[in-house]
């Protein structure tokens, strides 16, 4: 946790150019919190769970000048830590005046509530440790008193089952572990069989499992800190990365430039970072292709069904931050090379700025070789390498720690890869039982089965703001006059022209794949000009449907959703996805069935990963990927990066006396 809170009260490094997708200041976040607590009489008692940039409407962006000021306006999802009651406050920081304040009825179906905040992660401690029943727990699992001061104590959203006291009320379920001090790593030593549901408004234990079978704490340490560790190995040497004339990117305020690439940098709490209006530039012209690319929401759900877990499904994004718990990067750790933070405003749960160091990083990286070939008939022979610039951004989420890589590419392809890495889940297993629920990872340790699914939302804008999505297959085609050698196959594309219809899997048999392309202009062979989705092989959602966390978690069932730019469809699991009922979100967007053909449409795409725990993932996890790209199809005349140039690295050395060739 202590990265993720890294905090300091100096000014932002960022200059405030106010550009209307430009992150709150502190200055702004400072104003938009007083101005709530002023005019709307809030008491000590409100939290602030998410303050952002309540963003203009794209219409107004795009007509934006530095010329003329654009409204710059604050959202704040804001509850009272003592009565519950929930509100989202819209300030106008020009006016200085709240323009909307809306109470969410967070007790009525289907319920939904803020997200877990920095402070609820301690109080819950303090709530469950003073708990008589809990206590008691513990007691018949062996711990003495001093052995419970040391417990770790974790709130977990709780999701949503019905039970009354979880309706209309803000609560977290608590799952424990033993550590034997304070810098132990408690997930090694799972408590199992006891949950405390916790009421955070009550600030008491409402319900307690304490399950008459005892499991064994597993009591084997497994540290992952340098101490754990004191013998590393030997046989390596550094590995730096030298850019003697500085990097090849510009950056002004929030803005990047990069090769032909534009973008500019955006940050939300609930999402973490964001990149707007990303364009390149082609010819003479700078052509948009993404309006507002991010992360909208994130979930895991658990396929063990004992107490310590069946109700585990993390919402990351909704139910916690992505933004919120963002991480200070460390140069030479975290990033390699001739690096540019990002330093990101941030208002704490008191509605207070603070300034989240190096929250985002930007650097360039060699990625081996973009284009070659050697022509053996007249000894032409040229290659070029491949550069790319990396945008990243780490949140630490309870035991996981997710990184959101975007990469920009000099052939004109974006992509986004998340890496997981952190601890997981674990579970205690009575020695000589089997673990029918997940993998072993350790003696008497294991780690239940899971799903991790992120779900990306594009606002396209490929050479323009209207565009229409393909799907397109390859199946074979039947012997025929048109095949008489059998071995022709086809390419079908069928445009997706409603919501209902462009729900969609993703299909590696057939090699399924989506086109975004704008359908009122011609690229250079005759067709509308385009960039394609390429999707990775990925699962969905494989809890049954009627289970909970399927109807809250619904973005999981598909890979592929398109919606009309509605400014309101932010988020994929809707806007209270913590405690929520179900059935918020892309389903309830996609009902209404809006045409989408040659509009102003949004991609959402759903991936992720299954996890079938393993001793190689403890005690931290190596990074696993997932994620997708987006390529260039039909948008350039050719290879856009036929004019790198013929450079040869000097700084490379071969290994023995002969010298390199391989350029020359
Ligand atoms: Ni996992």
């Amino acid at each position: 946790m202590a990265k993720s809170l890294a905090s300091s009260k100096t000014k932002s490094a960022v200059p405030d150019h106010r550009h209307p997708l430009d992150p709150l200041s502190e200055a702004e976040i400072t104003s938009a919190c007083e101005i709530l607590k002023t005019q709307k009489k809030l008491s000590s008692a409100t939290r602030f769970a998410f303050v952002q940039l309540e963003e203009p409407v794209k219409a107004d962006v795009l007509a934006w000048t530095r010329a003329k000021s654009l409204q710059r306006r604050a959202a704040a999802t804001v509850f009272d830590s003592k009565t519950g009651a929930v509100h989202i406050g819209i300030v106008d920081l020009d006016k200085q005046a709240v323009t909307s304040w809306i109470e969410h009825q967070a007790k009525q179906h289907p319920y939904g509530q803020p997200p877990i905040i920095i402070e609820e992660f301690f109080k819950v401690g303090d709530i469950v440790k003073a708990d008589a029943g809990w206590r008691k727990a513990m007691k018949r699992r062996g711990l003495s008193d001093k052995d419970i001061e040391l417990v770790q104590v974790d709130p977990f959203s709780s999701g949503y089952f019905g039970r009354e006291a979880e309706k209309g009320h803000r609560v977290v379920s608590a799952v424990s572990y033993y550590r034997t001090d304070i810098k132990d790593n408690g997930y090694a030593h799972p408590i199992e069989g006891v949950v405390a549901l916790v009421d955070l408004i009550e600030e008491r234990v409402v319900d307690l499992v304490d399950e008459k079978e005892i499991v064994p704490i597993p009591k084997t340490k497994r540290n992952y800190h340098r101490a754990a560790y004191p013998q590393t190995r030997k046989d390596i040497k550094p590995l730096d990365i030298v850019q003697r004339e500085g990097p090849s990117f510009k950056v002004e305020g929030w803005q990047v430039h990069w090769q032909n690439w534009s973008f500019r940098i955006g940050f939300s709490a609930r999402e973490g970072l964001v990149l707007n209006q990303i364009s390149i530039h082609d010819g003479k012209k700078q052509r948009p292709i993404i309006y507002r690319a991010s992360m909208t929401e994130m979930v895991v759900p658990y396929a063990d069904p004992t107490a310590n877990h069946h109700w585990k499904s993390a919402f990351d994004a909704g139910e916690y931050g992505l933004g919120k718990l963002a991480n200070a990067l460390e140069l030479g750790c975290d990033c390699l090379g001739n690096i540019h933070y990002f330093d990101v405003p941030v208002a704490d749960d008191n509605g207070v700025p603070t300034v989240m160091k190096n929250a985002i990083c930007m650097h360039e990286e060699d990625y081996g070789v973009l284009w070659k070939h050697y022509e053996f008939r007249n000894d032409t022979f040229e290659v070029r390498r491949s550069r790319r610039l990396v945008v990243s951004s780490f949140a630490t989420v309870g035991n996981y720690d997710y990184g959101f890589f975007w990469y920009f590419y000099q052939d004109g392809t974006i992509q986004l890869e998340a890496k997981l890495t952190g601890i997981i889940q674990t579970a205690a297993v009575t020695p000589g039982q089997p673990y029918p629920w997940g993998g072993m990872v350790a003696e008497g340790l294991g780690g239940p089965t899971h799903q991790h699914f992120f779900n990306a939302r594009l606002h396209m804008m490929v050479d323009g703001e209207k565009n229409s999505i393909s799907e397109h297959e390859f199946v074979p085609r039947p012997w025929g006059r048109d095949n008489p050698h059998g071995n022709v196959f086809d390419t079908t594309s069928r445009v997706l022209s409603r919501e209902m219809d462009a729900a969609r899997e993703a299909d590696g048999r057939t090699g399924r794949y989506w086109k975004i392309v704008n359908p009122n202009l011609k690229n250079s062979v005759g067709n509308a000009p385009g960039y394609k989705l390429a999707v990775t092989a990925s699962p969905l959602m494989l809890a049954q449907e009627g289970c909970s966390m399927r109807a809250r978690g619904a973005f999981a069932t598909k890979h592929l959703w398109v919606t009309k730019y509605d400014p309101a469809e932010r988020y994929a699991s809707g806007n209270f996805p913590n405690q929520h009922a179900g059935g918020d979100g892309l389903p309830k967007f996609i009902a209404q069935n809006r045409g989408i053909e040659n509009e102003d449409i949004v991609v959402w795409h759903t991936f992720g990963h299954t996890h079938v725990c393993k001793p190689e993932d403890f005690p931290i996890m190596p990074v696993e990927y997932a994620g997708f790209m987006l390529k260039p199809n039909g948008f350039f005349v050719e290879n856009p990066a036929m004019d790198l140039p013929p450079d040869k690295n000097d700084a490379s050395v071969s290994d023995d006396s002969k010298g390199g060739t391989c350029c020359d």
